[in-house]
Formats: structure tokens, sequence, C-alpha cells
């Protein structure tokens, strides 16, 4: 791709000449998901005028992305508050009257088996046969106690052993399996459901880590991640509603849409070629020839900035981080975007004529008999479904209607995104005929699903400690550039926030907030005196 050209007239000055030599600093926020909307909002009630928010798609929000099809909201990412005290988007909702219901925080693993109270799951094999209640309550308890195995390498040093492969599937799966099979009161039968099921665990478990598989995650690093106390909420008017509330304290002008970066030119690389290649006749205005940083976009309007807020997704540097920054990102920031990790967790709605499904049913787990011995799950192509793990039943049917949820995670959820919706449909129907063993279940009315790992301004769902990482690796993506002892160049250059650059609460909309704040703040305290006595 070329480079687009500096020219004096594609930079245009707003500020009128007597301001020039006293202006506020110019700051730039790429992307307006949570990240870049909170830090906006804190920079302008902080006192800073001059506030730009570049965002590449048509719309406001990032992963929070809310459908409304007839009465209901389906929420293609973002869907539960997670915690309630202490948590900026439980206060949003809490202070707006967003918060109609909970669903309570038994723990459910985590973040996305949270099944309503009102009923129970199902768990189903493939040869149509339900797994029995006390199996299916046997297990979890032998899971649950496994998982919190899993929980102390971080929270007591725990040291983690050769076998494990620092790795949360590998030693859950070593562990549960070696537990079923030491356990004299289980048939043999029995014995084979509980591996299978093993599988199946991992499966959702993946989905809520939005890694491939859990092989990827690290043991060690597991425990960081913090669940703030509390239930588990979602927002029947969408999550967008936070989204919205935070932009309304935003002027309009402020947030350009349809504006996608294309390189960030820091460290005055701009400007010295401006003194290089320019006649010094040039029109552009003075102090933008001086400006530490220049934003160029994809339609070629260069932005002058002295400080640049990133919130891109992890999975957006990965991808671009060598053309997206000029001069190159230091060797310790790429090191530590490219050994934290992110994947794909995408979502598949079904829409339904009639229930098929018992009224007490609140989701259909996928359990695969013939997984009960297998390694890793890895899957040629065409068997991309066998990764689904589950689908929960939406609730309340008034609200919803008749729709099924479904989860999908890594490399297969990326070959699910390629399929057509017809197939998607028809692969996901053929499944559940089979696991229910009724052959004579209807194709869905409608499908909805979600596609954030092909998606090029998101590449993935959102991040996570990945094995040979550690939240040291979040801290050194978190901070600003250029790195102080390194440099005599003015500090807070390009600055990053984003979910995957919050040490404890990484992968939540709460996580995304709290680091666009946590930038905001460091350039309030760096121009407080500025700010105390506005010119
Ligand atoms: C399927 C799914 C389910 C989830 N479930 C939950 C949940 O239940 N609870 C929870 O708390 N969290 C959940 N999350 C996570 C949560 O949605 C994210 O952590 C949070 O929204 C991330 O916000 P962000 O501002 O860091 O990033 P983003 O929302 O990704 O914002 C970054 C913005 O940058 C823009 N951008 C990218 N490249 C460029 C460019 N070159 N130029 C300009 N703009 C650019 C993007 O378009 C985007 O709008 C879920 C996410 C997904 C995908
Ligand atoms: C796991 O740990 C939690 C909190 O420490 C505890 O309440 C729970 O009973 C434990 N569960 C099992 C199955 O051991
Ligand atoms: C930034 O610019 C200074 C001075 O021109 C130079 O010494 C330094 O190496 C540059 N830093 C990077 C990361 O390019
Ligand atoms: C997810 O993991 C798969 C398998 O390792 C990989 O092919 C893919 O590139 C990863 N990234 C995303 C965005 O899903």
């Amino acid at each position: 791709m070329q480079s687009c050209e500096i020219s004096a007239d594609s930079t245009d000055d707003p500020l009128s000449s007597g301001l020039r030599r006293k202006r506020q600093p110019r700051i730039v926020v790429i992307g307006a998901g949570l990240a870049g909307l909170s830090a906006a909002k804190a920079l302008l009630e902080g006192g800073f005028t001059d506030v730009t928010v570049l965002e590449a798609t048509d719309r406001i929000g990032g992963r929070v992305q809310s459908v409304r099809l007839g009465h209901a909201t389906f929420e293609l990412g973002a869907t539960w508050i997670h915690g309630s005290h202490g948590n900026p988007v439980y206060h949003l909702a809490e202070d707006n009257g967003l918060l109609e219901e909970t669903t309570d925080s038994e723990r459910s693993v985590g973040r996305i088996s949270l099944y309503s109270k009102n009923g129970v799951a199902y768990h189903l094999t493939n040869s149509g046969q339900r797994i029995p209640k006390d199996v299916v309550e046997e297990f979890s308890d032998l899971y649950n106690e496994v998982y919190n195995l899993t929980q102390e390498f971080f929270q007591r040093g725990k040291p983690v052993n050769a076998e494990s492969q620092n790795s949360v599937g590998v030693f859950t799966r070593d562990v549960v399996r070696k537990r079923v099979k030491a356990d004299p009161d289980d048939t043999e039968a029995v014995k084979r459901l509980k591996l299978a099921m093993i599988q199946q665990y991992l499966k959702v478990e993946s989905c809520e880590s939005s890694s491939h598989s859990m092989d990827e995650v690290s043991l060690s690093e597991f425990g960081e991640w913090t669940e703030i106390p509390g239930a588990h909420h979602v927002i029947p008017c969408g999550f967008i509603k936070i989204v919205e509330i935070l932009a309304r304290s935003i002027p309009k002008s402020v947030i350009q849409l349809r504006k996608p970066v294309k390189c960030i030119h820091w460290n005055q690389s701009v400007s010295q070629e401006i003194e290089r290649v320019a006649d010094h006749n040039s029109d552009l205005p003075e102090e933008n020839k001086g400006s530490n940083v220049f934003v160029e976009c994809e339609d070629c309007e260069f932005i002058p900035a002295d400080h640049v807020i990133v919130t891109v997704s992890l999975g957006v540097l990965k991808k671009r981080h060598e053309s997206l920054f000029h001069p190159r990102l230091p060797e310790e920031k790429v090191m530590a975007i490219e050994k934290l990790g992110i994947n794909t967790t995408d979502k598949i709605f079904l829409e339904f004529e009639e229930p098929f499904w018992s009224s007490e049913c609140n989701s259909i787990q996928f359990v695969w008999e013939d997984e009960a011995e297998s390694e890793s799950l890895t899957y040629p192509e065409e068997l991309w479904y066998k990764k689904i793990c589950s689908f929960d039943v939406l609730y309340p049917p008034e609200r919803y209607g008749h729709v099924l949820s479904g989860w999908i995670c890594g490399e297969e959820a990326l070959i699910m995104e390629k399929c057509d919706d017809e197939t998607v449909a028809e692969t996901c129907t053929e499944m559940l005929r089979k696991f229910t063993g009724n052959p004579n279940i209807p194709k869905p009315r409608r499908i909805l699903r979600s596609s954030w790992g092909s998606n090029p301004h998101f590449r993935g769902s959102y991040s996570y400690t990945q094995v040979g990482s550690s939240g040291a690796d979040v801290e050194k993506l978190a901070k600003p550039l250029p790195y102080a002892e390194s440099s005599k160049s003015p500090p807070m250059q390009v600055m990053f926030s984003g979910e995957a650059t919050h040490r404890k609460y990484y992968s939540t909309t709460h996580g995304a907030v709290l680091s666009g704040q946590r930038e905001a703040a460091r350039l309030i305290e760096m121009y407080q005196d500025l700010l105390q006595c506005p010119t």
C-alpha cells in the first residue's frame, strides 16, 4: 500500500491564530468502543477541549452491538454486566434505571454459562440420550473442584509441573480424567460419559475465554482474572444503552465515524519529514509542523496531535502493528502484543416457530461420546460444528420469542463465519435433531450470528493470557510511548487502552471502561496546571 502524501492542506487547523500559541493539547482517541468513549468523556470532563474520536466503522460501541429484531434485542457482543459493586458499567446501568432483573451468580464456570435459575441444563449426547441429572451434578462438582485448583496456581503462587505444560486445558483434562477413572462407584458406561463431558466443559470454558482451546490458556496466570462480586445482569433494552449514555456527554462533533486510521506517525517523524521535504513557505500552520504525532487516516487526512490513545483490539494490533505505527513499536511492546492471546467466540441465534424444548430446559449442551479419549480439540474443516458447545434458551419467551443462542469458538468459529446463513442454520438444526433424538425439528425461522474473528476492525472477541504470557505483558501493552526512561522526546505520545490492557479485568466491558478512564487520568494529571487555570 502506498503511503498518503503529506501535504500542507491535508491538515486543517480549527483554531484561530490568536489561540495557536497557547492552545490546548490535542488528543486523538482511536476507536469508539467502551474504552475510547470512556476516555473521551473523562478527558472532556477533566477540562480538555481539543478531543477527537476516530472510529473505523459506521457505529459507536465496538464489541457492544445490540440488534433489534421485532420487540427483542439480541446482543452480538457483550451481554452480561459481571458483578455489581465497584463495576462502573453496573453503576451506569443502575443509575440510569436499566436493570430489570438479575441472573443469579451461581458459579457456573465464570462467564457465559450463566444458565438462568428458571430451569436446568440438558446435557445430551450424539446418540440422542439425555445424561441423567445425578451424573451431570456429580460431574459438575468434580469439574468445579478442579477449576478451583486452577485458580490456586496464580493465587497461591503454586508452581506448575512440567506435565501440565502450564495450560489450563492440559491440567484440567488430566486431573479430571484421573479422578473419573479412579472412582470406584461408577460403571464403565458412566465413566465414559463423564470422560466425554470433560471435553464439552472445556469447550464451554474456551468459549468463555475466547481462546481456540483451553490448551492455549496459561495455567499459572488463569487466576489473575478477577471476578467482581455480585450478580450478573443483562440489560433488557440492550447493552448499547450503556454506550449511548457514555456518548451523550460527548459533543457529536467530537466523534468521526467511518474514519479508519491507517498509520500513527509518532516520535515527531512527520514533523521531521515536513522539515525535510516541504519548503518553508508551506501553508501548514506553523504549530502543526512541530506536532509530535500525526494520525494518518485511510482517506489521506493527516490529523496532528499531541497525544493519541489507541483502543483498537489486541487482534487488530497483532495483525497490523507493523503498518499501524511509524516508527515501529519498540520490541518490548511487540513482544507483549504477540505473547498475549485473543481468539474468536461467536454467537448463533436461531429463532423457531415453536419451542421443541421443554419449558424447564434452559440450555442444550452437546456431549460427543466419541471424544472421551481425545486430547486437543481441533476438527477437520467440514466438522466445524463439533465445536459448538451449547445452545442457551433465551428467557423469557415473551420478550425473545423462541430463540436459542449458540456458542462456538476458535478456528471452527472462523470456519462458521465463512459459511452462509443457510448452511449454518441447516447444520445447527441437524445437530439439534441428532442430540434431541427428534428428527422432526423444523428449520429455524430466522438466524442471526456474529463474526468477530474475520471482521477486520476486531480480529477476535476478547483477550486472554496465553501460555507463555503473563500479567506483566498486559502492563507492557498498556505502557505509554515513548518509554520515559529511554527518551528525551515529549511523553505520552501514544497511549494504549482497551479491554486487553487491564491486568485483572481484561476481556470485559468494565475492564474496557476502566482502561479508558486510566489513560485519560494520566493526561489530566500531566496537564493539571493548565487545566486548573484555563486561559
Ligand atoms: C461475543 C462477545 C461476548 C462478550 N460478552 C461479554 C459480556 O457478557 N460481558 C462483558 O463484560 N464483556 C463481554 N465481552 C467483551 C466486551 O464486549 C469487550 O471487552 C469490550 O466491549 C471491548 O471494548 P474496547 O473499547 O476495549 O474495544 P472495542 O469495542 O473493540 O473498540 C475498539 C474500536 O476501535 C475501532 N477500530 C479498530 N481499528 C480501527 C482503526 N484502524 N481506525 C479507527 N478505529 C478502529 C473498532 O471498530 C472499535 O469500534 C464480549 C465480547 C464479545 C465479542
Ligand atoms: C470452589 O471455591 C469456592 C470459593 O473459594 C467455594 O465457595 C466452592 O465451594 C468451591 N467449590 C468446590 C466444588 O470445591
Ligand atoms: C525517536 O526520535 C529520536 C530523535 O530523532 C531518535 O533518537 C529515537 O531513536 C526515535 N525513537 C524511535 C522509537 O524511533
Ligand atoms: C484463532 O486460533 C486459530 C487456531 O489457532 C487461528 O487459526 C486464528 O488465526 C486465531 N485468530 C482468530 C482471530 O480467531
